[in-house]
């Protein structure tokens, strides 16, 4: 049949992938390249706009390759959010690495704007609170740092964006300067309940409105690929940031349901429909998507450090070699030893917000091996998920969810789910398709196409692969909790 496929982009943090789905979104094709990561200085990450540009055109073609043009219904874009690039309107060049979302450098201008008050303001606005994960301060950043930047800014010469913006700009030759409202979001700039840029805010941050781009719903008709990048034209017709798109491949349209995916960081989004929940206990609210004008909320805790320890085991200490040893070695550890890991490499996300907390093993004894370190790593990715499962139950009037669902690279531990189970006290589901993000992508893509139903109205694409049931003794859990909450005070800074 005629224009019934859908091809997403996925620009994560560490690794460009495009998928090709059918219309019941099932993976057909996928391409894949490693981003490579830059760390400057302490605290710092960078990425190349080139290296980001030169992965998703590879991917696109990749899997583009051989199908007729007039099948692909349209292309979803779907990215790592709040990571900030700027670039020249006339080139599309960048005029410096892009700044990730992890980088901490403006840790001090955030401690600033919260000495200064502003932080009910920003969270009014923004659902968000002042912290260097978000773009604002990455943004002004940049602008000082850059002979000239300021200026050119003023004069409508550059173009800000988040990573889907700069992807589109290219994609369209330069022809589009536009985002989606689920990026926006997450820029410390936008008005989550007007949906619109915030004048006040772009005051604070002393940031011109000429450098932003336009705020589009997720499915729209957001232009053409130019047929002289990419071999022929194609429709953009969906965006998104990635933890809001893998809701939408979860199908999490219903208030209450929670998804959870495990990558780099871990991001938990609770549905709330059409209401922006305000937290009290230091979750963020943001929008999970805006369809036909119409904005859906979500309450959403970020922790930044979940996959990335593995990846520090493997690549910083060695001690394991490939991520899949980690269940086995976890199995066999010496369930008597109780070893904790705190893993605050870059500071805490949610519910701490603590930029100058580090990492810290804890309950070392001579006894200790690979093994119950292993086991600790994969346990503070329980631990940190039920934080933030327990400050949502707290903040939505709906209580705590009935049903955990995850998604990302490490959900393929069976160990570490059993043990997300166990801790929570709810069944976690493991889907049959894991990336549900592009699915997200292509998912909206397709609702612009005509292709899929509106939420709602049925979420046909999920499948359960497993479901892992809580075997743990309550008392047991509660336990543990208490005790990485314990070792977690220990390691929080004392500006915070
Ligand atoms: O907010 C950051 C998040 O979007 C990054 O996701 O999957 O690229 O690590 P990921």
């Amino acid at each position: 049949m005629d224009g019934s496929l859908l091809l997403a982009i996925d620009q994560g943090t560490t690794s460009t992938r495009a998928i090709l789905f059918d219309a019941t979104l099932a993976p057909l094709r996928v391409a894949s390249r490693a981003l490579p990561q830059h760390f400057p200085s302490p605290g710092w990450v960078e990425h190349d706009a080139e290296d980001i540009w030169a992965a998703t055109l590879a991917t696109l073609r990749e899997v583009a390759e051989g199908v007729d043009a007039a099948r692909i219904a349209g292309i979803g874009i779907t990215n790592q959010r709040e990571t900030t690039l700027l670039w020249e309107r006339a080139t599309g060049r960048a005029v410096a690495r892009a700044i990730v979302w992890q980088d901490r450098r403006t840790a001090d201008h955030c401690a600033r704007l919260v000495a200064e008050g502003a932080s009910p303001l920003i969270t009014a606005r923004t659902g968000l609170l002042p912290d260097p994960y978000f773009s604002a301060t990455k943004l002004a950043w940049l602008l000082d740092a850059i002979p000239g930047a300021r200026e050119a800014a003023a004069r409508g010469a550059l173009c800000f964006g988040t990573v889907e913006s700069f992807v589109l700009f290219r994609l369209t030759g330069g022809r589009v300067h536009a985002t989606d409202a689920s990026n926006a979001a997450r820029t410390l700039l936008f008005d989550i309940h007007r949906g619109c840029w915030d004048e006040d805010l772009l005051r604070l941050f002393d940031l011109p409105a000429a450098l932003l781009p336009e705020v589009r719903d997720n499915a729209a008709e957001f232009g053409m690929t130019d047929a002289s990048v990419t071999g022929v034209a194609l429709p953009i017709r969906g965006m998104a940031g990635d933890q809001q798109a893998a809701m939408m491949g979860q199908a999490c349209f219903a208030p209450g349901m929670v998804k959870s995916t495990y990558g780099t960081g871990c991001f938990a989004l609770m549905n709330t429909g059409p209401t922006a929940v305000a937290s009290s206990h230091r979750m963020l609210t943001t929008i999970a998507w805006q369809l036909g004008g119409l904005r859906c909320y979500a309450l959403e805790g970020a922790i930044f450090v979940a996959g990335a320890a593995l990846q520090w085991l493997r690549d910083g200490l060695g001690i394991i070699t490939h991520a899949s040893e980690a269940d086995a070695l976890s199995r066999a550890a010496d369930p008597a030893q109780r070893v904790i890991l705190v893993p605050g490499f870059t500071g805490l996300g949610a519910p701490w917000w603590d930029a100058g907390a580090r990492g810290a093993i804890l309950g070392l004894t001579r006894g200790t091996g690979r093994g119950e370190i292993v086991r600790a790593a994969l346990e503070s990715v329980g631990y940190q998920t039920r934080d933030l499962i327990e400050a949502m139950a707290a903040d939505w009037p709906g209580g705590a969810p009935q049903i955990l669902r995850v998604d990302g690279g490490m959900v393929a531990s069976d160990w570490t789910m059993q043990f997300l189970a166990d801790l929570l006290g709810m069944p976690v589901d493991r889907p049959t398709v894991l990336e549900t993000t592009a699915m997200g992508a292509a998912w909206l893509a397709g609702l612009q196409a005509g292709l899929m139903a509106a939420p709602g109205e049925g979420a046909a694409h999920w499948r359960l692969e497993r479901r892992f049931l809580p075997m743990m003794a309550r008392a047991e859990a509660d336990e543990r909790q208490g005790a990485w909450r314990g070792a977690v005070r220990r390691v929080l800074s004392e500006a915070r």
